[in-house]
């Protein structure tokens, strides 16, 4: 096991009628002014923004609103939402939406301190050094923003999707209601749902030895995720399989999971070349990518694969043969996803031509990527191939 420092500051407050807390918790921070950030209307369609305005009149908290955040946030309304903030000296950003609206927060938050282009945190160019505070109440258990330390934005001009990352812009508080997932469609579920195990297994497929654990810790959240998917798909209302659901999401991602050990994010950033270029759903080309990944670079540490898909999708055992492991497995995760209504091709997502090697010219751009094995340009080619049908 690799040495490790954790520290994950997001106070996380779960259960039902939670965001009715909002205005008292910023109110205890002392804060003046609030960027109330938001999407693109489901919070006003489903009243979250009326409890919202509610609760943090009832304590006296000023706010200016922005709403239009889009799935794969804009680095235009990022820029907005900073001219927003430094005019009304905005001190504290109140995110209210899935990941697209809390990175758009995290963005706007590292952006008011810094001097130059918030884009230079994104393209490698300057690291945070400061941040606004920023709180959040999540309506889409799916990237994890709410208690990680990362930040994805969309540089719609040049066609970029990329992260940056900072304990900076980890939110200080974020508020869990499994009821406000209720209105979800069934599609933002299954992405969701792809997303925070996709997380999982970005952590889970490491060659570092000796971190059982949590591989454990890892199995026991990816089989909790499989086993109350279609409940939740079946019965959208289902209070308790929509918090177990919401619950494994925070930690997928929270940075608990992956402690002690490398992980690989191989697929996210070969993902992110995808949604960028057809603004795909993030969820539904991770739900593409993987099996082509796991297919490509199996056999750096075949014993890895056979047990991942032995103590999560039940493969029978057959240690001696490891083929007819990864082919039952990959199949069984296929037809996983199949079931909750993902894609698992290019072709299923309606994506027929072939721009391979532009996005693999981007995607590896800053070097090699995968921690698993390293992946050049060339095999991030081979791997939106094997992607293809
Ligand atoms: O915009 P509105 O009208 O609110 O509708 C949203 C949006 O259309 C809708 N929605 C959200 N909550 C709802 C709801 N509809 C009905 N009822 C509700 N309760 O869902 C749609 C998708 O929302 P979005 O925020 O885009 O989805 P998600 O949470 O999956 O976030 C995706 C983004 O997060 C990034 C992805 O790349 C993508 O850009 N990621 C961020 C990470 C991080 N910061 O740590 C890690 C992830 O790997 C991921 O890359
Ligand atoms: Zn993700």
């Amino acid at each position: 096991m690799r040495n490790f420092v954790f520290q994950n500051k997001t106070k996380i407050i779960f259960g039902r009628d939670t965001e009715e807390k909002v205005g008292k918790e910023i109110k205890r921070l002392g804060k003046q002014k609030v960027l109330f950030h938001y999407g693109g209307g489901s919070i006003k369609r489903f009243g979250l923004y009326d409890k919202v305005v509610k609760h943090l009149k009832q304590e006296g908290i000023e706010f200016v609103e922005l709403g239009g955040v889009k799935p794969n946030p804009s680095l235009r309304l990022v820029k907005e939402g900073i001219n927003l903030c430094e005019k009304e000296k905005v001190d504290f950003i109140l995110a209210v939406g899935g990941g697209s609206v809390i990175d758009s927060s995290k963005a706007i938050a590292a952006g008011v301190p810094y001097e130059g282009d918030v884009w230079d945190f994104y393209d490698n160019k300057a690291q945070i050094k400061e941040a606004l505070p920023l709180g959040v109440i999540l309506t889409l258990p799916a990237a994890g923003s709410e208690a990680s330390d990362s930040s994805v934005i969309t540089n719609e001009e040049r066609k970029l999707k990329r992260g940056t990352g900072s304990p900076l812009i980890r939110p200080t508080f974020s508020i869990l209601n499994p009821e406000i997932t209720f209105t979800l469609p069934p599609y933002q579920t299954a992405a969701g749902i792809t997303d925070m195990m996709a997380h999982i297994m970005e952590r889970y497929f490491t060659q570092e030895r000796n971190v059982d654990l949590t591989d454990h810790m890892c199995e026991a959240v990816l089989k909790t995720i499989i086993k109350n998917a279609p409940l939740v798909l079946e019965n959208p209302e289902d209070y308790n399989a929509r918090a177990e659901i919401m619950w494994a999401g925070t930690l997928a991602h929270n940075g608990l999971l992956d402690t002690g050990r490398l992980g690989d994010w191989g697929t996210h950033m070969i993902e992110h070349e995808l949604s960028a270029l057809y603004d795909l759903t993030h969820g539904a080309g991770l739900a593409i990518i993987f099996p082509a990944w796991i297919r490509y670079v199996y056999k750096a540490y075949p014993e890895k694969m056979l047990r991942f898909f032995h103590n999560v999708f039940d493969v029978e055992a057959v240690f001696d043969d490891p083929h007819y492991m990864i082919e039952e497995g990959l199949k069984r995760l296929k037809n996983f996803y199949r079931s909750i209504g993902m894609p698992v091709s290019l072709k299923d997502a309606g994506i027929k031509d072939n721009r391979f090697e532009e996005m693999a010219e981007k995607c590896t751009v800053f070097g090699p990527v995968s921690n698993f094995v390293k992946l050049e340009k060339s095999d991030v080619v081979e791997i939106y191939k094997l992607a293809a049908e």
